[in-house]
């Protein structure tokens, strides 16, 4: 089904201590049943009044996103998430205490009666983060229900680090867009489910298995859970593609990059830290990120954008290392990559 129409407005906002009367009007948005981008310190979310079905299903439409595909609810902390869930278990209160709000979301049992069934995708569980972004903290107070809130992308695209990304994906489906410039964190939050016997990490993230396991004990990925499926209806196999065909490399990329350039194709290559910029073609887009987790994931899909903008063929990516700090990089990095075709 097409959506139709809207006006999609733009309003730049301080990151910090965003114009109170600004955020009156983008909480009447929301009270109205309208859509409204918002930045958060991951990448920017796409939110609704939780509380209203019609207008969550309004996400659903803008994304194109599968109504099997739950929404995270964003809240102001730890008191309104009690409010939604069945139960508040002791590690939820661990968790809440060090790292909320922060890029942690934590799924429980879903309180009956709450919160409506589209939001969770008819399932008994609910997805729930306090997001530490000044003025996703300031939409909350402002509008005091909680916000359902995907990322403010099409579906499997890209996620948006920048207000221009929404605008590109979304204009006019959408009623308003709070422009506070580029996020600080660059990927989507961890997602941590504690609804099972043990703690089970669904999506890595900004905060990584080492800081929960610090604060609560064991974390189990999915693949370690009995049936060995990922539990996240969301952590489908392809996701967050760039519309260019992106193959990661181990090494300099020094072969597959040549190969590609001799059969005349536009190329953006992103290696690791300084790399090697050996080749001097006008088919070649150069775009080192810096070897260290936190920078590149800040960095990443600003790239990967911008890539997509220039219309290269291909983007080829040099795979960082196999270890715990890279997790959330390297993941998002194989949901994005095409099934190699060479
Ligand atoms: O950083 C973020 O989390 C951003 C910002 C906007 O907060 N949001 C975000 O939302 O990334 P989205 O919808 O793009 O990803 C939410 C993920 C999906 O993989 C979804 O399947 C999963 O969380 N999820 C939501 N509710 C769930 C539930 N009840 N059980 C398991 N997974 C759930
Ligand atoms: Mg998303």
């Amino acid at each position: 089904m097409r959506s139709k129409v809207v006006p999609t407005k733009l309003i730049p906002v301080d990151p910090i201590h965003p114009d109170p009367g600004d955020m009156k009007s983008a909480a009447n948005v929301l009270l109205d049943g309208g859509l409204v981008a918002f930045p958060t310190e991951t990448v920017y979310g796409l939110g609704a009044n939780a509380l209203d079905g019609n207008a969550v299903e309004r996400i659903f439409r803008a994304k194109g996103r599968p109504a099997t595909n739950p929404l995270i609810v964003h809240v102001k902390g730890a008191e309104d998430a009690r409010e939604l869930v069945a139960e508040w278990p002791d590690h939820a209160r661990a968790l809440a205490s060090m790292l909320w709000p922060g890029p942690l979301t934590l799924v429980f049992e879903k309180k009956p009666g709450g919160i409506p069934d589209i939001v969770t995708a008819g399932g008994s569980t609910i997805a729930v983060r306090s997001p530490k972004h000044p003025v996703a903290q300031a939409l909350l107070r402002a509008c005091d229900v909680p916000i359902a809130a995907p990322s403010a992308n099409r579906s499997t695209k890209v996620s948006p680090t920048n207000a221009e990304h929404v605008r590109k994906a979304l204009d006019g489906r959408i009623e308003l867009i709070l422009d506070a410039g580029p996020t600080v964190g660059g990927l989507e939050s961890t997602v941590l489910d504690l609804t099972g016997t043990s703690p089970t990490l669904l999506r890595p993230g900004l905060i990584t298995r080492r800081q929960l396991e610090q604060i609560i004990g064991p974390v189990r990925l999915p693949a370690d859970s009995a049936s060995g499926q990922w539990k996240s209806p969301g952590m489908m196999k392809t996701h967050y593609s760039p519309v260019a065909k992106l193959l990661l490399t181990n090494d300099e990329g020094t072969r597959l990059v040549r190969k590609l350039l001799r059969r005349y194709h536009r190329v953006g290559w992103i290696p690791l830290g300084e790399g090697q910029k050996i080749w001097f073609s006008e088919l070649i887009q150069f775009r080192p990120l810096p070897n260290e987790p936190n920078e590149y994931a800040k960095q990443i899909y600003a790239v990967l954008h911008e890539l997509d903008n220039l219309f290269v063929d291909y983007i080829i990516a040099q795979m960082p290392p196999d270890t715990e700090d890279w997790r959330a990089v390297r993941d998002r990095l194989s949901r994005a990559a095409s099934p190699a075709e060479l």
